[in-house]
């Protein structure tokens, strides 16, 4: 299996799923089915549709935040994405941490099945800001987009609920497969102000922002993610994983396994 399949955000991941299952299918059909069954939670059902909460976080709760990121500096935070998103991340920031264990029940209630927590982080956008059309990996099964400050609106794109795993794109150029969901697949526009929460799919609904406006000399958009998964499913959504939990040690040496725990999860805590 190629980069060239799945060559989008989570492609690795689908990657490491699609070899896992045909290693288990040559080697172990029963294993497949366990591992199979173990997946099925990691869809999201078809007739989801995303909610726009608005005011979902209270102002104390805002005013920290903002005051969290004022007293940062761009040394704290990891630029990685910066020429890719247009975008800042912080990570480990123990008030985000309290904020997503306070928002579970609201997420468990939204999405109508038991959630735990799993990976947050806040996003800086500037005046480069982007975000291209992907999916996440399921462990943004449940995604959780509050804004707390911006110079502008500015809008995120959301499709239907898509059919998971999706399959690999017709096209293996990169312009074409994105100009094929574009057109293809129908989108709604959302905008969030202050204190407002879009609960979406992030592994099942196609998402992107188009490239943040210029209307000032400094454009922004200062957003939190939080990202919840099935009530038990953290462990089965990490690849790394998957060679223990299955009692299936050729999972780990598989290529696409190497490659995306060498990539993503080499310093996983867990
Ligand atoms: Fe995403």
């Amino acid at each position: 299996m190629t980069d060239k399949e799945f060559p989008w955000y989570d492609g690795g991941w689908l990657r490491c799923y699609h070899s896992a299952r045909q290693y288990l299918g040559a080697n172990d059909v029963s294993a497949l089915a366990t591992f199979e069954q173990q997946m099925a939670p990691l869809r999201t059902r078809r007739d989801f549709k995303p909610l726009l909460m608005k005011n979902l976080i209270q102002d104390d709760i805002l005013t920290a935040l903002k005051t969290h990121l004022s007293l940062m500096s761009e040394d704290d935070m990891d630029p990685t994405e910066f020429f890719s998103f247009g975008r800042l991340i912080s990570t480990d920031v123990p008030i985000l941490d309290e904020l997503q264990e306070q928002l579970a029940t609201v997420v468990a209630n939204a999405c109508k099945e038991k959630v735990e927590r799993n990976y947050n982080f806040l996003s800086l956008y500037n005046n480069f800001g982007i975000c291209e059309p992907h999916m996440d990996a399921p462990e943004a099964k449940w995604t959780l987009d509050i804004c707390i400050d911006q110079s502008e609106p500015w809008p995120i794109y959301l499709s239907d609920t898509q059919e998971w795993p999706v399959p690999n794109p017709k096209t293996d150029s990169d312009l074409d497969w994105k100009s094929f969901i574009l057109s293809t697949v129908q989108f709604r526009e959302y905008t969030l102000m202050p204190g407002d929460a879009l609960l979406f799919s992030g592994s099942s609904q196609w998402h992107y922002r188009n490239r943040i406006e210029q209307r000032h000399s400094n454009n922004y958009c200062h957003l939190a993610f939080l990202h919840y998964v099935p009530e038990g499913c953290r462990k089965r959504c990490r690849p790394r994983r998957w060679a223990s939990l299955f009692e299936q040690p050729g999972l780990a040496t598989l290529p696409a396994i190497e490659d995306y725990i060498s990539e993503y999860e080499s310093d996983s805590k867990e």
